[in-house]
C-alpha cells in the first residue's frame, strides 16, 4: 500500500514536471579541439570558409567574452562537464603536466563529480559521447572502465579516451621530442666530455666501475625512453565504441567522417526522445589532419583543411536536424575548449597553428585572453534570439546549470556550482551576465582574476604572474610544448600586472597607479574577491599528481596479444577514405 502511495506521488510528480517542463529540449553540445577565436569567420575570419558555423552564429547568440574555465583540455572539459573550477573536483594538477598523457593513467574526474549528462540521463534523456573524452579511464585493471565516459551519464560512446598527440600519427614527431629538448643534455653532454678530458689528462682519475655502470645507466634511460616513443601509438592512440577498443591505433584521415556518420545516426536513431549529444571534435589539435576531401581546400595548410572539414561536419549535423524536424527542439552549442597553439610547427615546418585573433595568446596554456577567450554559439530556433551578439563574460561552466535546468532536472546544492543558467541573459530577461569575478587558473595555481563591476562596461584583469615566454635560461613555454605554471617557468608581479580590457583587449599595456586612477581600488576589490574563493575551496585529492599521470602498464587496454603491439581494426563504421558522403 505505501509503495503503491508513493508511486501515485512520483507519477504525479513527473507528470507535473512533464508539464511543466513542456518545451524540454534536446542538446547538441559541439567542442572543438584547440580552436582559436580568429579561425571562425563569424568572428572576423576572412579567410577560412567556414558558412555551416558562421550560420550557427546568424540564427542564434554569439557569445564575445566567451571564457573557458582553464587554458589546457583536460581541466577545461572537466569544468565544462561538472559546471566547476577544475580544482575543485582534483582536475587541476600542482605539477608540470596539466593534462592526462597516457590511456593508461590512473587519475580521473572522479565519480562523486556530476556531469550534466548524468543528470540528463536520470531525467530521461539519450546520451552520447562521440570523439574526444581525456578525463580518464580505468582503476584497477586494464577493463574495469570506471571512468570511461559510461561511468559518467553517456550511454553512447564512440571516440578517444585520450587526446590526439602527435605520437598518434606517423610522420608527425613525438610531443615528448620536446621533454627531451627540456632536458638538461647539453649539461650533461658538457659535464661528461670535461670529465672524459681530465680523466684522459691525469687530472683526475674516475673509477672504471663507476664509469662504466653510469655509462650503463644513461644507455638503459635512452633505451626505455626510446622504446616508449616507437610504442606509444599503439598503446595510447586508440578508438573504442562504448566498451571495446574497436581500432588500435587509429587511422585519423577519415575519422571525422565516421564520427559524423555515427552522430547522424545516433540523432536518426533518437529522434523521437529527448537527448543529450556531446560532439567532441579531435580536430583541430595535432597531430593536425584532413579527410583527403578536405585536404588542399584552404590557404592555411593543412590547419585550414581541418578547419574546413570541421565546418563541413558541422553542417552535416544541423541538415540532419532539419531533416529529422528537430531544429525547433534542439539546442546547439559550438565551443572550443581553448585558445589556439600559436607555436605549433609541425617536424617538417608546417605551421599548425589556428588564430586567436586581436587576442593575446603567446604560449599554450596561458591564461592571456588568447588562451581563454574562445568561440561561443547557441542556437535554439524559436526560443533564442536570432543574430543576438553578447558581450558580457560568459564562462564554459554556465552550460552545466543550463542544460540541467532545461532537462528539468536539479542543480546540485550539496557542492559549489560555479556556472550560472545562461537562459536569462541569452533570452534578453536580464542584461548582465551574473559573473562579476571569474577566477583564471594556470594548473591547480590562481593566475589571474577578472572583475566586470557592476552598473559598469569595464571588464579588468589583473594577474598574479605571468609565464615566461622567452628567458634567457631557457624555460620558456616553446621549449615545454605548454606554458608552466611555478618556478623559474612564471613571473609574480606585486602588485598584480592590472589591465582593462575594454579598452586594451590585447593586452598590450599593463596600467599604473598613475594613469590609472582607480587603480589602487580596483586591485582591493580583486583581491578581497580571490581571498573569498580561495576560501570556498575544499582540498580533494590531485587527479594530476605525477602517481595519477604515470603509464600504469595494468592498466593499458590492449585489444590484441601484448606481443602483437595492440593492434585491431573492427571498427564497422570504417569507411573507406575519401569522399564525404552527403
Ligand atoms: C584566419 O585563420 C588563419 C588560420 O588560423 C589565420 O592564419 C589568419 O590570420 C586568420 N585571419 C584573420 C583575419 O583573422
Amino acid at each position: 500500500m505505501k509503495s503503491q502511495c508513493s508511486c501515485l506521488v512520483l507519477l504525479l510528480l513527473n507528470v507535473c514536471n512533464a508539464v511543466k517542463n513542456e518545451k524540454r529540449p534536446n542538446f547538441l553540445l559541439i567542442m572543438v579541439d584547440d580552436l582559436g577565436i580568429g579561425d571562425l569567420g563569424c568572428y572576423g575570419n576572412t579567410t577560412l570558409r567556414t558558412p555551416n558555423i558562421d550560420r550557427l552564429a546568424k540564427e542564434g547568440v554569439r557569445l564575445t567574452q566567451h571564457i573557458a574555465a582553464a587554458p589546457l583540455c583536460t581541466p577545461s572539459r572537466a569544468a565544462f562537464l561538472t559546471g566547476r573550477y577544475p580544482i575543485r573536483s582534483g582536475m587541476a594538477s600542482f605539477g608540470k603536466v596539466g593534462v592526462y598523457i597516457t590511456s593508461a593513467a590512473s587519475g580521473r574526474l572522479p565519480s562523486e563529480e556530476v556531469t550534466f549528462a548524468k543528470v540528463a540521463k536520470q531525467q530521461g534523456y539519450q546520451t552520447a559521447l562521440i570523439g574526444k573524452w581525456h578525463l580518464g579511464l580505468n582503476c584497477e585493471r586494464s577493463d574495469d572502465y570506471c571512468h570511461h565516459p559510461s561511468a559518467h551519464g553517456f550511454d553512447h560512446f564512440y571516440g578517444i579516451t585520450l587526446t590526439n598527440l602527435r605520437d598518434c600519427q606517423r610522420g608527425h614527431g613525438s610531443v615528448f621530442f620536446n621533454v627531451l629538448a627540456h632536458l638538461p643534455l647539453k649539461t650533461l653532454g658538457v659535464g661528461v666530455a670535461t670529465v672524459t678530458l681530465l680523466h684522459a689528462r691525469g687530472v683526475v682519475t674516475v673509477r672504471r666501475r663507476l664509469a662504466l655502470s653510469l655509462a650503463a645507466s644513461v644507455g638503459a634511460a635512452a633505451a626505455v625512453f626510446g622504446l616508449f616513443i616507437v610504442t606509444f601509438p599503439f598503446f595510447n592512440c586508440f578508438l573504442m565504441r562504448n566498451r571495446e577498443v574497436v581500432e588500435q591505433p587509429y587511422v585519423s584521415e577519415n575519422l571525422t567522417q565516421r564520427m559524423t556518420d555515427e552522430a547522424v545516426e545516433f540523432l536518426a536513431k533518437n529522434s523521437a526522445r529527448p537527448f543529450l549529444m556531446f560532439f567532441s571534435f579531435i580536430q583541430v589539435h595535432t597531430a593536425m589532419f584532413a579527410s583527403p576531401a578536405f585536404q588542399g581546400t584552404s590557404q592555411h595548410g593543412v590547419f585550414g583543411d581541418a578547419v574546413h572539414e570541421v565546418d563541413w561536419s558541422v553542417g552535416q549535423l544541423m541538415r540532419a536536424l532539419d531533416r529529422l524536424n528537430l531544429r525547433e527542439n534542439t539546442l546547439v552549442y559550438l565551443t572550443s575548449d581553448q585558445g589556439a597553439h600559436l607555436e605549433e610547427i609541425s617536424i617538417r615546418g608546417e605551421v599548425h597553428r589556428g588564430s586567436n585573433g586581436i587576442y593575446k595568446g603567446t604560449g599554450k596554456s596561458t591564461n592571456w585572453e588568447g588562451g581563454i577567450r574562445v568561440p561561443g554559439l547557441l542556437r535554439w530556433t524559436g526560443t533564442l534570439p536570432e543574430g543576438k551578439v553578447t558581450d558580457e563574460p560568459i564562462s564554459n561552466m554556465d552550460v552545466f546549470p543550463t542544460v540541467v535546468k532545461l532537462t528539468g532536472g536539479m542543480v546540485p546544492v550539496d557542492r559549489v556550482i560555479d556556472g550560472h543558467d545562461l537562459m536569462p541573459l541569452l533570452q534578453g530577461e536580464v542584461e548582465r551576465s551574473e559573473h562579476e569575478f571569474l577566477f583564471h587558473y594556470c594548473n591547480a595555481y590562481l593566475n589571474a582574476v577578472r572583475w566586470h563591476p557592476p552598473n559598469s562596461n569595464l571588464t579588468w584583469k589583473a594577474f598574479f604572474f605571468t609565464p615566461n615566454f622567452y628567458p634567457e635560461n631557457g624555460t620558456a613555454c616553446m621549449h615545454t610544448h605548454t606554458c608552466f605554471c611555478t618556478g623559474s617557468y612564471v613571473t609574480h608581479h606585486d602588485p598584480p600586472l592590472l589591465f582593462e580590457l575594454s579598452r586594451d583587449p590585447s593586452e598590450t599595456r599593463p596600467l599604473t597607479p598613475d594613469a590609472e586612477p582607480a587603480f589602487h581600488t580596483v586591485l582591493e576589490q580583486i583581491r578581497a574577491a580571490s581571498a573569498r574563493h580561495v576560501e570556498s575551496i575544499i582540498p580533494v585529492q590531485d587527479q594530476l599528481a605525477l602517481t595519477h599521470v604515470l603509464w600504469k602498464p595494468w592498466l593499458q587496454p590492449c585489444c590484441s596479444a601484448w606481443s602483437q603491439l595492440c593492434r585491431c581494426e573492427r571498427d564497422s563504421q570504417r569507411s573507406p577514405a575519401g569522399s564525404p558522403h552527403d
